[in-house]
């Protein structure tokens, strides 16, 4: 069966009518899809009868100095990956019809949208958590996949879900790797190959932390192979190394027992990057 492109909101409610019953899974992305993108493709038929993936590249998630314009958009590129994992419906609307010039209300993330990511991307889990419930209420999935590669936003949506009720399975798909431990990210083709030998330091930090018990070993485990990356050419330039709750993002005390996010961000040239591993303390 062919994909069938819906562009707009009209088009998406015919051809949601037009997969007759049996339940919907949803993969909200922005493009640029990539082996991770296709992971989660998979994880959703496994869930649902149907498959849509989103197509959107969110203007209200990005910062005045981020990356919107420059996002990578390979639409044609998306719409053969989604045929070739059999999606049913690509829900790519403009940014006119998602958010007419009239719009008043969004979704505040709360206290939890302005730590750790939150903390350096002022307003941006307002912006996701404002699209990806548009996004919820329009496919009005029975589940929705999202990576836990974006950690915070992954709990976040969690959150909104159980605060406002809103009737979908949340479920997490496991971070897609290169054999040599780089996490996939669209935002992985601006790496020229010199930031991206840089780059392969988050992962090597995440190992290093993994392999420790305690929160202060693990933080200075992984803290260590950030600051040796930090003398690289080009240089590591750390954001944040953190080891927080999974569902709240408030760090972790010192006798934390159960589960615990190591979560790193940083730059290497003009990119920005996010990593983090679920990791078991006792
Ligand atoms: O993770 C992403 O790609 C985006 O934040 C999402 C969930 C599609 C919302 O724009």
């Amino acid at each position: 069966m062919d994909v069938i492109v819906a562009g707009d909101r009209a088009e998406l409610a015919k051809a949601r009518e037009s997969l007759g019953g049996g339940s919907i899974a949803l993969v909200p992305t922005m493009g640029a899809l990539h082996e991770g993108h296709r992971s989660l493709i998979r994880l959703a038929r496994e869930h649902a009868d149907h498959v849509v993936v989103s197509v959107f590249v969110n203007p209200l998630q990005f910062g005045p100095a981020e990356d919107f314009s420059r996002y990578p958009r390979t639409f044609d590129a998306d719409l053969e990956a989604c045929a070739e994992e059999g999606v049913e419906i690509v829900f790519a609307p403009s940014a006119e019809d998602m958010y007419p010039p009239d719009r008043q209300v969004s979704i505040s993330a709360g206290g939890m949208g302005t730590v750790v990511e939150g903390a350096f991307r002022p307003g941006h889990f307002d912006g996701v958590l404002t699209v990806v419930l548009k996004l919820l209420n329009l496919v009005r999935p029975d589940v929705a996949i999202f990576g836990q590669k974006d950690a915070q936003q992954l709990a976040l949506i969690r959150r909104m879900a159980a605060d406002l009720n809103v009737p979908v399975s949340i479920v997490a798909a496991p971070t897609f790797r290169e054999p040599d431990g780089l996490a996939l990210s669209s935002r992985n083709r601006y790496l020229s190959a010199a930031d991206r030998a840089t780059a392969l330091a988050l992962s090597r930090a995440l190992r290093a932390g993994a392999a420790r018990e305690t929160p202060g070993e693990i933080l200075a485990a992984a803290r260590a192979v950030l600051d040796e990356a930090a003398r690289l050419d080009p240089p590591l330039l750390l954001d944040y190394v953190v080891l927080a709750d999974p569902a709240t993002f408030a760090p972790v005390a010192e006798d934390h027992s159960g589960e615990a996010v190591l979560a790193v961000a940083a730059r290497v040239g003009s990119t920005r990057l996010i990593d983090n591993a679920v990791l078991r303390l006792s």
